[in-house]
């Protein structure tokens, strides 16, 4: 019996969804708790590539609860899209679903703010995924935000929507200048919405804590990564949730005691879509290889990640703000063939060396890595099951990376499809 957080160690992207997909043939009930359809998790199960937005990777799994946490915000076109992409490739979506009535809801006008925002904003602005993430939240913390439980009374539903717009309708005509929302449109499309999803409607913070009670193994998967988080993450260029383990509490309603793992997902080079600093970024021909040979290009928006170094100053931020207990480092794959590999013990900035994460954002934007070098490997990793048959420069890679974030590696992602990696340490 376990309760696991899997969580994003960097800027996301880090290969969590195939990640959870593995563990997941343990697990009784996966739960998202943060975030919404701003992520994209990928898995490839026999050549076939599964992209999740919303609904947790362990829906994979046939006989696997999957529970969207009250800490995420849902787009129910969006949702109600991925659980028919599913069910059309045959994969079962029904009673395996179950949505928290305190989820929020992104409404057409977040993602119209989210835009405006961003436009308005020009050359500072976040690159958020433009999918309403933010001004969702901000409702939630404001107060007039409207929650999935909603959409089973039209009555409270209609008078929400009415009360916001005359805000909201405010600002989009006044400030920036664009056409406002009609509320009888709004709440006969989420009403509709409403008959689809209300099945799935539960009180999830019971399901998740009675699964605990009983022995069950859960898994609770985030989304985005560490960096991204709205409190220890590079702020503002961050998502509007915690994305950290602690969020798992939080976003899914269950106690820190009950939590025995954190594993921490680490992509083998660094990678971040959208705006912000990225100290070890390439600007060369390597970073355009890593792009490429990575697939680096965003599963939700497309937009090409920036690449660059493997960056440790991060990764031992991630491994103390998440309490990690261990790693799992994906994509080791990608760096096969270099020549020489480097990796980021600390920051310079005006003759002082920092090996912490520096909290002031103008240092973080300025500064430049202290590298390591360290000699490539000529053969494949692809596809490998054990660790003594990497090739031994890269064995030393993972151990010095384990070194220098203080936290040891339980799984070794070698490849996108499900069984190619290299199991040290059982999460369950
Ligand atoms: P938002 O979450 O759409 O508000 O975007 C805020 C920032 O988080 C932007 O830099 C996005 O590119 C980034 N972001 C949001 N979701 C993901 C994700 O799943 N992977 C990587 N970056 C993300």
């Amino acid at each position: 019996m376990a309760t696991v957080i899997v969580v994003g160690a960097q800027w996301g992207d880090e290969g969590k969804g195939k990640l959870v997909d593995y563990l997941t043939h343990k697990a009784d009930l996966v739960a998202r708790y943060q975030g919404g359809h701003n992520a994209g998790h990928t898995v490839v199960i026999q050549n076939e590539k599964y992209v999740l937005h919303l609904i947790p990777s362990g829906i994979l799994h046939k006989d696997t609860i999957c529970v969207i946490g009250n800490g995420v915000v849902v787009e129910p076109a969006a949702l109600i899209d991925e659980i028919r992409g599913l069910r059309d490739r045959g994969i079962k979506v029904g009673d395996n679903l179950l949505i928290s009535k305190n989820a929020h809801l992104i409404m057409p006008y977040h993602i119209a703010l989210d835009n405006a925002g961003e436009k308005m904003r020009g050359k500072k602005c976040i690159g958020t995924t433009g999918r309403g993430i933010g001004p969702a939240y901000v409702d939630k913390m404001a107060r007039t935000g409207i929650r999935v439980g909603d959409l089973l009374s039209p009555e409270i539903l209609k008078e929400k929507i009415s009360a916001n717009l005359r805000n909201i309708n405010f600002l989009l005509k006044n400030l920036y200048k664009s056409g406002g929302f009609n509320s009888r449109k709004i709440l006969n499309e989420y009403i509709g919405y409403a008959k689809i999803l209300k099945k799935h409607i539960a009180d999830t913070d019971l399901i998740i804590n009675n699964a605990v009670a009983a022995g069950k193994n859960v898994l609770l998967e985030g989304a985005q990564g560490t960096l991204l988080d709205i409190d220890h993450g590079t702020y503002p260029y961050v998502t509007s949730s915690n994305s950290i383990a602690g969020g798992a509490c939080t976003g899914a309603g269950i106690g820190p005691t009950r939590i025995t793992k954190v594993l921490g997902v680490v992509k083998a080079y660094t990678t971040r879509v959208g705006s912000g600093p990225l100290p070890t970024e390439l600007f060369d021909s390597i970073g355009e290889e890593i792009r490429m040979k990575g697939g680096e290009f965003g599963a939700t928006t497309g937009r090409p990640r920036r690449c660059g170094w493997l960056d440790t100053v991060i990764l031992r931020h991630a491994a103390t703000v998440n309490g990690l207990t261990g790693i799992a480092i994906t994509k080791l794959d990608i760096l096969d063939g270099l020549d020489k590999i480097k990796i980021c013990t600390a920051y310079r900035y005006r003759g002082k060396t920092y090996s912490h994460f520096p909290k002031e954002s103008d240092i973080f934007e300025k500064c430049t890595p202290v590298y390591e070098e360290m000699k490539g490997w000529k053969g494949s990793t692809l596809g490998i099951g054990e660790f003594n048959k990497l090739p031994l420069q890269a064995q030393a890679y993972i151990r010095r990376i384990e070194e220098l974030i203080g936290v040891r590696a339980d799984i070794i992602s070698t490849g996108q499809k499900r069984d190619e990696l290299i199991l040290l340490r059982d999460q369950f």
